[in-house]
């Protein structure tokens, strides 16, 4: 399963008809980084890239040069090498690049200096995202500038410099039919992931081997990486939001939160199941998990077109300071705790964020001083969570230590939602009945 050559284009096309006249479009391939002597992070394609191109190499350059009558859609690429293909695999080049990946001309990237402010030349706008990359900002200058060199030979520099994330951003928020299958496909290699995890986990094994099991069911299924860093913290490590050290032993009687997602053809899943590591909740953990699920459940009921972004947020603040009243963790009202924000001692962070080919995705959330309004398309994680720290003395010493996320990915869909993640158990009974049946 890929995205289509036809889809691409379409994006290309969708593009440029947004762009000013007379513009230039210039987005960067993401550059390979050593990790160590001799041996570079496996490379991932930047996605603003990737999505207009499918173009995975790194060292390239897209150019979209709308109403040029030699082609619209330009690549600059490493050129074929046997030798270097030899060591270190197969590169499309330029020929590839027009015939395999739909590019009107395409240029070795060595000719860079030489041919782009050429094509620059005349041209009045040009769309770029200043500062992600120091080093490329530079080589957008010095093109302008060769240009502006030759004004007194009649030459037009561009006199404009507009952003490029606006408009790409806007068009990435809005999953397309194929995205939507393969943010799903995503999601259901992931649950199987957590399933997998729940199923192995036993008192005395260490988080790494949990993170093992998780990875071997991605790459298994096509998915060879994640699309972040596994976190997967047993007892007080689950209070820790990012934590993916994975290194300690698992204990009777702790919680284990994992937060894990793979990535397929260059789309995100991200997902979070909390549970018990001898498969049985004790009275507290099981307190404060209910209050969590009731938090993100409240929170999905609100996902739909024409709701606002931070609708969901709301209800789980709301849902999660009740709760926490309830357990006696929160003394006051619930209205005062709330807008005072007492609850942000147990919750600090937000209810999600969108998805796609990054996991914390890009589009705004905010339309001028207007929270987003949902439509059909978007794609959001919704994520709360209780995360008691082992140092809060304010509250009786069961409850300390224990944390607690349950995170789904979720579509909205014409008239609601598709939570298309839940393939894991997620309610107490489910979970303590999987993994009783494992244990069996
Ligand atoms: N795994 C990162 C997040 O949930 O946002
Ligand atoms: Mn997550
Ligand atoms: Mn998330």
């Amino acid at each position: 399963m890929k995205i289509s050559k036809q889809e691409f284009a379409r994006r290309r096309k969708n593009l440029m008809a947004q762009l000013e006249p007379n513009s230039i479009a210039i987005v960067p391939s993401s550059r390979e980084k050593v990790r160590n002597r001799d041996v570079d992070y496996p490379f991932r394609q930047d996605s603003d890239f990737f999505y207009l191109t499918g173009f995975a190499e790194p060292d390239s350059v897209l150019l979209l040069l709308p109403g040029r009558k030699h082609g619209q859609y330009v690549l600059f690429c490493r050129d074929r090498d046997p030798e270097m293909e030899l060591w270190n695999g197969y590169r499309a080049g330029p020929e590839g690049a027009c015939a395999d990946f739909g590019a009107d001309d395409a240029f070795p990237i060595t000719d860079i200096d030489e041919i782009l402010p050429g094509l620059l030349e005349g041209r009045e706008r040009v769309y770029y995202a200043m500062g992600r990359h120091d080093e490329f900002d530079r080589k957008v200058m010095k093109w302008v500038n060769i240009i502006r060199s030759k004004v007194r030979s009649g030459a037009h520099p561009p006199g404009e410099f507009l952003d490029l994330d606006h408009l790409l951003h806007d068009m990435r928020l809005y999953k397309s039919a194929a995205e939507i299958r393969m943010m799903r496909k995503a999601g259901k290699i992931s649950a199987t992931a957590h399933v997998r995890a729940m199923q192995a986990c036993k008192p005395g094994m260490a988080e790494y081997q949990l993170e093992a099991e998780i990875q071997h069911e991605f790459a298994k299924n096509g998915a060879r990486y994640t699309a972040y860093s596994s976190i997967v913290g047993a007892g007080i490590n689950g209070c820790i939001l990012h934590y993916t050290e994975n290194q300690d032993v698992m204990k009777d009687g702790d919680l284990v939160l994992i937060d894990a997602g793979c990535e397929l053809e260059h789309y995100a899943a991200d997902i979070t199941r909390t549970f018990p590591v001898n498969g049985k909740f004790s009275k507290e953990q099981k307190a404060l998990y209910e209050i969590v699920l009731d938090a993100q459940r409240a929170a999905i009921r609100t996902i739909k077109p024409g709701n606002h972004w931070n609708q969901p947020h709301d209800a789980t603040v709301k849902v999660i300071t009740k709760g926490l009243v309830d357990l006696g963790l929160l003394k006051g009202q619930v209205n005062k705790l709330i807008e005072r924000e007492a609850y942000k001692d147990f919750y600090m962070h937000r209810a999600g964020h969108w998805l796609g080919m990054d996991v914390h995705d890009v589009g705004d959330y905010k339309v001028g001083d207007e929270w987003r309004v949902m439509e059909e398309g978007m794609v959001m994680t919704i994520e709360p969570g209780i995360y008691v720290s082992p140092d809060n003395t304010k509250v009786a010493k069961k409850w300390r230590g224990i944390g607690v996320r349950i995170e789904d990915d979720v579509l909205v869909t014409k008239d609601g939602n598709e939570v298309y993640t839940d393939d894991v158990p997620k309610t107490v009974k489910d979970i303590e009945k999987l993994m009783a049946k494992s244990a069996a």
